[in-house]
């Protein structure tokens, strides 16, 4: 049911594409999705993460097992970061890029159109984006602290 009363969210989103979606020459697909949507692009910059900011970016994520394949993948090449504008960009960014695993995503998201499990369990997923809007807050001041 639609919600009438529904207050304006506009709102600000910190997508990347992780090393596998720039080195399979994705960026421009993936950014065009984000466009095609109707969302603004307010940074772009093409930059490979060091150490510090993959484990301040993945903090949630220190301890699990997958953690320090996770940082090592993500410092592997370049990263196209990205900051999006636009009404809940933060769930629909998410929507766009489908669940985290590749090989299941639905066809139609990025993740499900574009990525596919190459041996190496669900990280190779092409795609970030910011979760909730404190994660994009915390987010975009770590890769965009000017803004
Ligand atoms: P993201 O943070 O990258 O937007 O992805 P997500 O919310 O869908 O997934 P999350 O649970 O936050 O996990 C972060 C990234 O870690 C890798 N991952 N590997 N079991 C595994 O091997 C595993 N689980 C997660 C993925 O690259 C995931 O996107
Ligand atoms: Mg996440």
């Amino acid at each position: 049911m639609t919600d009438v009363t529904r207050a304006p969210q506009t709102q600000r989103t910190l997508v990347l594409v992780k090393p596998d979606g720039v080195r399979r020459g994705l960026s421009g697909e993936i950014l065009g999705r984000l466009e095609a949507k109707g969302y603004t692009l307010v940074a772009v910059e093409l930059r490979t993460a060091d150490e510090a900011l993959l484990a301040a970016h993945y903090a949630e994520h220190r301890g699990k097992p997958f953690y320090a394949p996770l940082v090592e993948f993500m410092g592997s090449g370049p990263i196209l970061a990205v900051v999006a504008e636009g009404e809940r960009v933060i769930e629909g960014f998410r929507s766009l890029a489908g669940t985290t695993d590749p090989t299941s995503a639905s066809p139609g998201t990025i993740r499900g159109d574009l990525g596919r499990d190459w041996g190496l369990a669900v990280q190779q997923n092409l795609v970030h984006g910011s979760d909730s809007p404190e994660s994009a807050r915390r987010e975009i001041a770590l890769w965009f602290p000017s803004l």
